[in-house]
């Protein structure tokens, strides 16, 4: 977060309010989100977009991507600055309704939406229903229609657009899960799927075709992707003008944006992105005849990432020796911490790398060569790989994972009944529980199986 600084006596303190404060009142593990810095960037996406597509098509609309991180706090913030809000389940859409979110500001996305999640969208009226197959097309028509309603569809393609970056974060390229394939189909007289799903929209009485969307993937930093991808789409734009005299009047681009986990990232700032891409829109819908459509991205990681960091408490340190490429030893310092891959999964899933400071004080000693790890039962339960940390950090200290705010809550779990930490955010010096940390009480409240419950004399 941006707001983060020490204390006199050495504390890492974030919008004022100090580590030693934050962990005494709510306990460790914790997330702790500064609210301004998250609004702050929020706004800088709305602002950077509205400015750069300002001339081209009025303005474009931001969708924060609520995957990342989503409670009806951050729903409202997401509002207040002028953002709306993406989801991808009947769950998210259940805090969207719970925060107060008009329907009309809100997309719906997935690639297996059930029909009670496409009926709670209609019921609420969803601005948007990111459609991504056929089968999909013709359900949300058939339960459209059965209302006497008209259902808002984006259709979602695939451009075929391999971004740099994890291969189980990119989403765009044609073997995967998600979207209509835009490449011709030999066994449809070589009618894409994109093609024939434009096809049938557009014919059926329960849907109002607005536009087409893509995502290309995740933690990408060069603009290249995204310029080719809105390239590709524009295109088929144009297709769709020649096959159907319609101008479809919407396109999104997706999100994706990376951010710095580590001083080896350099994510670009998103007035740059903004430019960047509105020039590609620009002079391709020039080229192609196409007025300029209303251009809408869905930035999740990007502007919650930052803004948030994992508070931890240290505990066993143990150094062994290692053997190194060159045939000689090294030492690696293990310093275990109170939670681990059950709050942030991405070290295990993704490869993720995170840094790590102390928080507690400031210390004089050298930096030693660390790897931070979790309280799990198993080795792969990293927090941090390598990272320098002083020389005498050990049990009780409080130490900090910068960058934690995209897809570590979200994905997190309750691997070895560890429960959840809790959610606060920082402002003007006063922390808020946004979302309470689990307890004992919640991990069981679901083992229903009251039956076998006896006392230990009775068994
Ligand atoms: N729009 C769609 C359709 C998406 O699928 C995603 C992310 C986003 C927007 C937001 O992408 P962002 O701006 O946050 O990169 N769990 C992985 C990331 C999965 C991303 C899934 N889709 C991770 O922790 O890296």
């Amino acid at each position: 977060a941006r707001d983060v600084s020490r204390t006199a006596n050495g504390e890492l303190q974030v919008a004022g309010v100090s580590v030693a404060e934050l962990a005494a009142e709510f306990g460790t593990p914790l997330f702790v989100v500064s609210e301004a810095d998250f609004r702050a960037r929020a706004r800088d996406f709305k602002d950077s977009f509205d400015a750069a597509f300002a001339g081209l098509c009025g303005g474009v609309d931001v969708y924060y991507a609520g995957k990342a991180f989503l409670c009806t706090a951050v729903a409202r913030w997401v509002r207040e600055e002028g953002l709306r809000l993406d989801t991808c389940s009947g769950g998210e859409l259940a805090v969207a309704l719970r925060a107060g979110i008009p329907g009309a500001e809100l997309g719906l996305h997935g690639n297996n939406k059930s029909d009670a999640e496409l009926t709670r969208a209609l019921d609420m009226g969803l601005g948007r229903i990111v459609v991504d197959s056929m089968a999909e097309l013709h359900r949300l028509d058939a339960l459209a229609v059965s209302r006497g309603e008209q259902a808002n569809v984006m259709l979602r393609l695939t451009p075929g657009v391999h971004a740099h970056t994890h291969e189980f974060i990119a989403t765009a390229h044609e073997d995967q899960k998600f979207g209509l394939s835009m490449a011709p189909d030999p066994a449809a007289g070589g009618v894409s799927p994109a093609a024939a799903a434009v096809d049938a929209a557009l014919q059926a009485k329960g849907i109002r075709l607005l536009g087409l969307h893509c995502h290309i993937g995740s933690q990408i930093f060069e603009p290249e992707g995204f310029e080719l991808a809105a390239k590709r789409l524009l295109g088929f734009l144009a297709d769709i003008k020649a096959a159907h005299g319609v101008e479809l009047p919407e396109l999104d681009l997706g999100g994706g944006y990376g951010i710095a986990y580590t001083e080896a990232d350099t994510p670009r700032p998103p007035a740059e992105i903004a430019q960047a891409m509105a020039a590609v829109v620009g002079s391709t819908c020039t080229e192609l005849g196409l007025a300029v459509p209303r251009i809408s991205i869905e930035p999740g990681r990007a502007i919650v990432g930052p803004t948030t960091f994992t508070l931890y408490r240290a505990g066993t340190v143990k150094t062994v020796r290692v053997d190194t490429a060159d045939g000689g030893t090294a030492e690696r310092r293990y310093v275990s911490v109170d939670g681990g891959m059950s709050d942030n999964a991405r070290p295990v899933l993704y490869d993720a790398d995170y840094s790590a400071v102390l928080a507690s004080r400031t210390s004089e000693d050298d930096a030693v060569m660390s790897r931070v790890v979790g309280k799990h039962c198993e080795s792969g339960d990293i927090v941090v790989r390598d990272v320098y940390l002083p020389a005498d950090t050990g049990d009780g200290d409080l130490l900090a994972v910068p960058g934690t705010g995209a897809y570590c809550w979200a994905l997190s779990s309750n691997y070895n009944y560890i429960a959840r930490p809790p959610v606060v955010a920082v402002l003007d010096g006063a922390a808020r529980l946004i979302i309470r940390g689990e307890t004992e009480d919640d991990l069981l409240a679901r083992d229903v199986d009251a039956a076998s419950v006896r006392s230990p004399e009775s068994l």
